[in-house]
C-alpha cells in the first residue's frame, strides 16, 4: 500500500468546507489546519477534532510576499503533498502559487468561469441565471480561473435570497470537495503539463440539470 498523502488545509473563516473533510475518512492524513485570523471559528473544530492548528496573521507582515513567505514555511512543516484551500480569503502571490503546482487546491462558490471573485450569489440572482453551483479547481496566477477539477449546479429559484442560493451551493460544496481530494489521495487527478486536468479511469458523466423543471 502506498504511504498515505498528508494534507495542509488553510481557512479563513467558519471553515464548513474544512468540517465536511474532516468528517469524509479520506484515505489521507489531515496534518493540520492553518488560518491567516486567530477568530477563525473553523480553529476551534480542527481542535476539537483533534486536528494540529496554526495561525499565520497577514497583520504581522509588511506585505503579500513576506505573509506567503511565513505561510509557506508553517504549511511545509507537515510536507504536505496537497494544499486545500477551504475558505481562505487572501489572495496569493504568484510564488507562493508556483511552489504548490498541481498540489494546491480551491473551492469556489460558482459554476467559473462565471462569477470569479466575491459575492457570487449576488451576482447570479442580479443576473438572473437559472442555474448556478460551486467548483473544485487547481490554483493558479489567475484568480479563481485554474483548471477545474468537478463542478456541481444547483437550480437558481425565483424566490431565492443569496442566503437561500448560498446554503443550497453550500450543501453541494460539502459534497463535491471530498469527491476530488479522494481522487488526488488516489492520483486519479492529474495536471497534464497542457494545464488541463484528466481523471483516470474516465470520469462517469453526471446526470443534466433543468432549471424551473419541466412540466
Ligand atoms: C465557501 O463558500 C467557499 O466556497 C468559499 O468560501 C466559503 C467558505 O465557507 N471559498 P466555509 O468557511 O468553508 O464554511
Amino acid at each position: 500500500m502506498p504511504a498515505q498523502k498528508n494534507i495542509v488545509i488553510l481557512i479563513s473563516g467558519r471553515g464548513s468546507n474544512m468540517e465536511a473533510l474532516l468528517h469524509a475518512k479520506l484515505p489521507c492524513r489531515i496534518a493540520a489546519v492553518i488560518s491567516n485570523k486567530t477568530d477563525a471559528q473553523g480553529l476551534e473544530t480542527a481542535r476539537a477534532h483533534g486536528i494540529a492548528t496554526a495561525v499565520v496573521s497577514h497583520l504581522d507582515y509588511a506585505d503579500r510576499e513576506c505573509f506567503d513567505t511565513a505561510l509557506a514555511a508553517e504549511i511545509d512543516r507537515h510536507t504536505p503533498d496537497l494544499v486545500v484551500l477551504a475558505g481562505f480569503m487572501r489572495i496569493l502571490t504568484p510564488a507562493f502559487v508556483a511552489r504548490y503546482t498541481g498540489r494546491l487546491i480551491n473551492i469556489h462558490p460558482s459554476l467559473l468561469p462565471a462569477y470569479a471573485g466575491l459575492h457570487t450569489h449576488e451576482q447570479a440572482l442580479r443576473d438572473g441565471v437559472r442555474v448556478h453551483g460551486c467548483t473544485v479547481h487547481f490554483v493558479t496566477a489567475d484568480l479563481d480561473h485554474g483548471p477545474i477539477i468537478i463542478q456541481a449546479a444547483v437550480p437558481v429559484s425565483q424566490n431565492d435570497t443569496a442566503a437561500t442560493l448560498a446554503a443550497r451551493v453550500l450543501h453541494e460544496e460539502h459534497r463535491i470537495y471530498p469527491q476530488a481530494i479522494r481522487w488526488l489521495c488516489h492520483d486519479r487527478v492529474r495536471l497534464n503539463p497542457q494545464g488541463r486536468v484528466s481523471i483516470a479511469p474516465p470520469e462517469q458523466m453526471g446526470g443534466p440539470l433543468i432549471s424551473p423543471g419541466l412540466d
